[in-house]
């Protein structure tokens, strides 16, 4: 059974309405020379403040989903400054990035809210892309595996077998976030079966067959062919890369290729 591959560009706090216009542009052109058939599913999150003009952008563009890089688990009220998920279904937002290690760490997000949030975007009919990651001390100290079990069981508590089933997980080592320095792909390729099997083992084979598990950290086009050649990873979350469009589109073309395994 085939688990199709996504490529999805973080754009993280980037780009204003010109500039977010710019690149989408870029892509939109880029993507229209590639042959369809053969593509990855596309993913742009770009801020919230540039949703809406992308949005209008890509609805005649089906090759291309929108993401939103957080959302707030509540339906409404007073909870200045955030965004719920009624909000991004105006814009027919079909995936939101959650537990990114950036909001762990600098917004001391918690393993329970990361959950209450998955519980509500799939309970809205959209889909989370689960972050999880090492700290560089915690892979030194030979703590990763146990580590991501433990996150990956706390985001996915109270999930059903068959929302999981469609949820995507996003393994992105923390001390290869933005420093140029990807983990090796076979280690990568490891570390995600090994995550696979924690989905095994909380729900069935069926179950991790099926789930979509992306390696994020320092993708580059350089890197991606190689990642994708890995039968464990099924794409890339991807931030600094995503924000040229002739390198995001050759990280599109990376991901093309026929040989990326099949399960
Ligand atoms: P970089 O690709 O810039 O390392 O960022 C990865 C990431 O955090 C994507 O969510």
């Amino acid at each position: 059974m085939a688990r199709k591959p996504i490529i999805a560009g973080n754009w993280k706090m980037n780009n204003n309405k010109a500039q977010a216009k710019e690149l989408m542009d870029g892509i939109l052109y880029g993507i229209s020379q590639l042959d369809a058939s053969k593509m990855p599913e596309v993913v742009v999150a770009p801020t919230y403040t540039a949703l809406w003009q992308v949005y209008d952008l890509i609805k005649n563009e089906p090759k291309v989903k929108l993401a939103a890089q957080n959302v707030n688990p509540n339906p409404k009220g007073a909870y200045t400054g955030e965004v719920s998920l009624d909000m991004l279904n105006d814009f027919k937002v079909k995936y939101v990035i959650i537990g990114h290690s950036e909001r762990r760490q600098m917004f001391a997000e918690s393993d329970e809210f990361i959950n209450q949030k998955a519980l509500a975007i799939l309970s809205e009919g959209l889909i989370p892309i689960i972050c999880c990651g090492e700290t560089l001390e915690q892979r030194e100290a030979g703590v990763t595996d146990e580590h991501l079990k433990n996150q990956i069981t706390k985001a996915f508590n109270n999930i059903s077998a068959s929302d999981a089933k469609k949820s995507v997980i996003a393994y992105e080592p923390i001390w290869a976030i933005g420093t140029g320095k990807s983990c090796d792909a076979k280690e990568a390729n490891r570390t995600i079966g090994q995550i696979r099997k924690v989905i095994a083992d909380l729900y069935n084979q069926e179950t991790a067959d099926n789930i979509r598990i992306l390696y994020g950290g320092s993708v580059k086009p350089s890197t991606i062919v190689e990642q994708m050649a890995q039968p464990e990873i099924d794409g890339g979350l991807i931030g600094g890369a995503s924000l040229i469009a002739e390198s995001f589109i050759d990280l599109i073309k990376g991901a093309m290729t026929d040989e990326h395994a099949v399960v």
